[in-house]
């Protein structure tokens, strides 16, 4: 028997959301697979996309990752270069790039292109506060790069603070700051919350992550109310099985004392996988589509689960962490909502001691 701890990665949902998102964009669609393709495995994520047209990234590695696999493909840098090796190797390696700063574009006018030409993405600051030009300086900018002899495409992008609240109209606010500089150039605005929402623009290039994974953004909706497939799913198995006496204290600290003569079940995750700590309390996993509380601190390599209620389970059975679609399901916007925290964060701290498994491809 082994741990069995395992990320199964289903590419048969990935293209299920991605056939979703395109039908929705009207436009175009970067898909946004930084951080290891939020914990999903950049490399085999991208290999699967074949119909994809760009890729979006955070860091050059990540790009010249990408591009091993990938020769052709659109690659945009979301931060752009941040120093002038960085910038060669962006013309070297053909990604599009992101100005957000003049900084870019001093180095940009001071390197020699070889004639070679970049797609730049010149970003806004529409009120997001962290990347992007002013309302002041955005102009000028889009004049420079309109006649600069390096660009190639320029397309204009911005990036939205509050798309996955339900009540806000900060994303609207957004959005009219942003067009009153658009005459006819390419747009990008949009993330998943927004092309979900509907709030995207006609024509523009939708920057998609979480969705293309088959998760929510949104607060208080989950992945099916959009059609979308969880991607994956991350299970364990159970290593021992104990009885417990009413009185008896469960794992650190004591946190957990048993009000009844039970049986627990000690599975084979814990924050050493990425599993979160703040889960102690409140949260469960299933096992044959019924839930199992977890009871005590959940430790580095294990944690302890209420199996009381569940007749014939033994050492070895398969437990549900998060994911599938079907009636097993544990979505994972219902374990972020449990751990305060996002599914954004539990997916990018997964571990790597966690086994992937590629299945459907
Ligand atoms: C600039 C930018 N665009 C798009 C995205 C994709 O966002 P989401 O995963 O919510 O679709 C991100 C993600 O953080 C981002 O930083």
């Amino acid at each position: 028997m082994s741990r069995g701890t395992t990320a199964i990665i289903n590419f048969d949902n990935l293209r299920h959301n991605f056939d979703v998102l395109s039908e929705m964009a009207p436009g175009k669609l970067v898909l946004v697979v930084k951080a290891d393709a939020y914990g999903h495995g950049l490399q085999q994520i991208v290999k699967a996309l074949d119909k994809a047209e760009c890729f979006g990234v955070a860091t050059i590695d990540e790009a010249l990752l990408v591009r091993k696999v990938r020769k052709n493909v659109r690659i945009l840098l979301l931060e752009g270069y941040l120093d002038e090796n960085e910038l060669k190797v962006a013309i070297e390696n053909h990604f599009d790039c992101v100005i957000h700063q003049q900084q870019q574009i001093d180095l940009l006018q001071q390197i020699n292109c070889k004639g070679k030409k970049l797609n730049i993405w010149l970003k806004f600051d529409s009120g997001m506060n962290r990347l992007g030009f002013s309302e002041k300086e955005f102009q000028d900018a889009i004049q420079l790069m309109e006649s600069h002899e390096a660009v190639d495409e320029l397309i204009l992008m911005s990036h939205l603070a509050s798309a996955n609240l339900r009540q806000s109209n900060f994303t609207e606010m957004q959005a009219e700051k942003f067009l009153k500089f658009h005459t006819n150039q390419q747009l990008s605005l949009s993330n998943s919350s927004a092309l979900l929402h509907g709030n995207h623009l006609k024509d523009e290039w939708c920057r998609v992550g979480l969705a293309l994974f088959g998760v929510s953004p949104i607060e208080t909706t989950m992945a099916e109310d959009y059609d979308l497939k969880p991607v994956m799913r991350l299970q364990t198995n159970i290593i021992a099985v104990k009885d417990i006496k009413s009185g008896e204290s469960i794992g650190y600290s004591q946190t957990y004392i048993a009000e009844f003569d039970m049986k627990v079940a000690i599975i084979g995750i814990g924050y050493g996988d990425g599993y979160p700590w703040s889960l102690s309390k409140s949260a469960y996993v299933k096992i044959n589509n019924q839930k199992a509380p977890i009871v005590g601190r959940v430790s580095m390599d294990m944690m302890a689960i209420d199996i009381s209620e569940m007749k014939d389970v033994k050492i070895g059975d398969s437990v549900l962490i998060w994911g599938d679609e079907d009636a097993a399901s544990l979505p994972i916007e219902i374990v972020a909502e449990n751990a305060n925290t996002i599914p954004y964060v539990l997916l990018c701290q997964i571990t790597s001691r966690v086994h992937y498994q590629y299945v459907n491809q």
